[in-house]
């Protein structure tokens, strides 16, 4: 098992209606990544094209250009394969909760690996895992986002994915589950060998990456250690605030 994402050449674009008719909006442009440290972090301004670059790992978004491969596989061919290593957490919990309850949302992500009569317990037991037992029986409607937020998260664990990428799973935390999150990230990594790729606005809790990923205006604009990514992001950003 390589664990490996590999970007060779990547495009993504839009269709824009333009005076002339259709154009293409570049949303991402000569992206080349081969990604295979435990935690590498991605960075830069809203609207820079990071989670498109992270949908692409699952094929939730395809390339125009250039490659994609997933431990050698391609999402656009070869979907089922890649989806079953590679667990997507949403920034918006709401996007992949569909259950009423939290554990019932945990028992829908074990129906086919779990008998029915031990996915209530093997529920209970990722969701205790994440530190968040308690709740198993509340209405999803009534959690606050960043209880939300670590249920998506369970759902998503609860299927044992190889890789795991997370679209800004900070925004809704606070300091306690933030902790908790990064804890729990570092135990994926060690003790399943768990390979992260996750985007963030909280510059501190990007230095748990082992490399750090700067994206600006659908291009890669640093790619390094944490360290250095964040000094390149603040620089970008200053540059460009009058
Ligand atoms: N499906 C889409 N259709 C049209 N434009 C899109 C689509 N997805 C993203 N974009 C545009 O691409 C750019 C990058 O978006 P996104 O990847 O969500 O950035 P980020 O996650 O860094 O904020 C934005 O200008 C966004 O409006
Ligand atoms: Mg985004």
């Amino acid at each position: 098992m390589t664990r490996e994402i590999r970007l060779s050449d990547v495009g993504v674009g839009v269709l824009d209606d333009g005076p002339d008719g259709d154009v293409v909006r570049p949303i991402l442009q000569d992206v080349n990544l081969t990604l295979t440290e435990d935690i590498v972090a991605v960075i830069g301004a809203n609207g820079s094209g990071k989670s498109t670059l992270l949908q692409l790992f699952n094929g939730l978004v395809t390339a125009n250009a250039g490659e994609v491969l997933v431990d050698g596989f391609d999402p656009r061919r070869q979907a089922a394969k890649v989806r079953s290593r590679v667990g997507f957490v949403f920034t918006d919990p709401a996007a992949q909760l569909v259950m009423p309850t939290a554990i019932e949302d945990i028992e829908l992500s074990l129906r086919k690996s779990v008998p029915k009569r031990e996915r209530r317990a093997a529920a209970l037991a990722v969701l205790d895992e994440l530190g968040i037992a308690d709740l198993a029986d509340r209405s999803v409607y009534e959690l606050s986002g960043g209880q939300r937020q670590l249920v998506a998260l369970a759902a998503v664990l609860a299927v044992d994915p190889q890789i795991l990428v997370l679209d800004e799973p900070t925004t809704l935390l606070d300091l306690r589950n933030k902790e908790r999150l990064r804890v729990h990230l570092q135990e994926l990594v060690a003790r399943r060998g768990v390979r992260i790729i996750l985007t963030t606005h909280d510059l501190e809790f990007a230095q748990i990456a082992q490399r750090a990923v700067v994206v600006e205006d659908g291009r890669i604009a640093a790619d390094s250690t944490p360290a250095e990514a964040v000094a390149t992001y603040r620089n970008i950003i200053m540059s460009d605030t009058p």
